[in-house]
C-alpha cells in the first residue's frame, strides 16, 4: 500500500512575511502562521499597527518583528526583504496582501491619478514584492510560497470600482505568470480572492444594517467573511499540504460569483 503523507499545517521553521499586516486579513494571516509556528515579519505602511500585531504575536508565544512597507515603492519594499533575512535568515513565505479600496465611482468619474494610485498599490505593488521574494527565494535554493490577495473584483469587475477590479485582474494574470517562471525553483505562486470580508476597507457596511442586509442578500451564504476565514487559506496555501497547487486563483466568497 501507498504510504500516505497525512497533512499538516504547521509552519514551523518557516519565515513568513506578510504585507498589510496591521488590520484585517493581512493581520489575521500574520496571527495564524505565528500560532502555526511560522517566524513572521509583520509589514505595514502604518508602522503602529505592524508593531501591534507583531507585539500579539508575540504574547502568544510566538516569534515576530514588525517593519514600515509601502508596497508600491521598490527600495521599501527590497529592504522589508532585507530585514526578514537579517533578522530570519531567509524567506519561506511571502504574503502579499496590502491593498487598497479606492474611491467608489464609475469609471467616467474616476481620474487618472486615482486609476495610477489604486494600480501602483494594488497591481504593482504585488509585481514588486512577488519580484523580491522570489529573487530572495532563488538565491536561497530551498523554494517557498507566494501567496497574493486578489479579490472576486478580478472576475466580476469592480462594479463601482474599476480601478480596484483591474488591478486585482491583473494579479490573477502576474500569478499564472510567475508561477510558470519560477516553478523550476520550486516557488509556488497563488492567489485567493476573498469576496466581502468583515475588515475597515468595509467598516461602512458592517456598521449600517440597511447596507449590511442589502450586500450579504447576494450572497448565498448570507454573511460576511470574518478575516480569519479568508486567512485559514493562505495558511493552507503556504503549508506543505498544499506543494502541488500553483499559478491558480481561489475563490472563498460565500457563494456569491455562483450567479444565478
Ligand atoms: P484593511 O484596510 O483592513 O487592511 C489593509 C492594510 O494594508 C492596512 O493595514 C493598510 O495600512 C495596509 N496598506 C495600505 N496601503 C499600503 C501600502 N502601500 N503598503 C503597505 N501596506 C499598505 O483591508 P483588508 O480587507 O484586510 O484588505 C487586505 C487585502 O484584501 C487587500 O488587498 C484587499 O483589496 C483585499 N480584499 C479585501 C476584501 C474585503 O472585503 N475586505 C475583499 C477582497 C479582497
Amino acid at each position: 500500500m501507498h504510504e500516505i503523507k497525512m497533512p499538516t499545517l504547521s509552519c514551523t521553521g518557516k519565515c513568513a512575511v506578510v504585507t498589510g499586516a496591521g488590520s484585517g486579513i493581512g493581520q489575521a494571516a500574520a496571527l495564524m502562521l505565528g500560532y502555526y509556528g511560522a517566524k513572521v515579519v509583520a509589514a505595514d505602511l502604518d508602522f503602529a499597527r505592524a508593531k501591534e500585531t507583531a507585539f500579539a504575536i508575540q504574547d502568544r508565544g510566538g516569534d515576530a518583528i514588525a517593519c514600515r512597507v509601502d508596497v508600491s515603492d521598490a527600495g521599501l519594499v527590497r529592504s522589508l526583504v532585507d530585514a526578514a533575512v537579517e533578522k530570519y535568515q531567509g524567506i519561506d513565505i511571502f504574503i502579499s496582501n496590502a491593498g487598497i479600496g479606492g474611491e467608489v465611482a464609475p469609471l467616467l468619474e474616476q481620474s487618472e491619478a486615482e486609476f495610477e494610485k489604486v494600480l501602483s498599490v494594488n497591481l504593482k505593488g504585488g509585481f514588486l514584492c512577488g519580484k523580491a521574494a522570489a529573487e530572495q527565494m532563488i538565491r536561497q535554493g530551498r523554494g517557498g510560497r507566494i501567496i497574493f490577495t486578489s479579490s472576486i473584483a478580478a472576475m466580476e469587475g469592480g462594479g463601482m470600482h474599476g480601478p480596484y477590479g483591474a488591478a486585482k485582474g491583473g494579479l490573477c494574470t502576474l500569478v499564472r505568470t510567475m508561477a510558470h517562471e519560477w516553478a523550476p525553483y520550486g516557488i509556488t505562486v497563488n492567489a485567493v480572492c476573498p469576496g466581502l470580508t468583515q475588515t475597515a476597507i468595509n467598516r461602512e457596511i458592517s456598521e449600517d444594517p440597511e447596507l449590511y442586509a442589502q450586500f450579504v442578500r447576494k450572497i448565498p451564504l448570507g454573511r460576511m467573511a470574518p478575516p480569519e476565514e479568508i486567512a485559514s487559506l493562505m495558511l493552507y496555501l503556504a503549508s506543505d499540504s498544499a506543494a502541488f497547487i500553483t499559478g491558480t486563483s481561489i475563490v472563498a466568497d460565500g457563494g456569491a460569483t455562483i450567479g444565478g
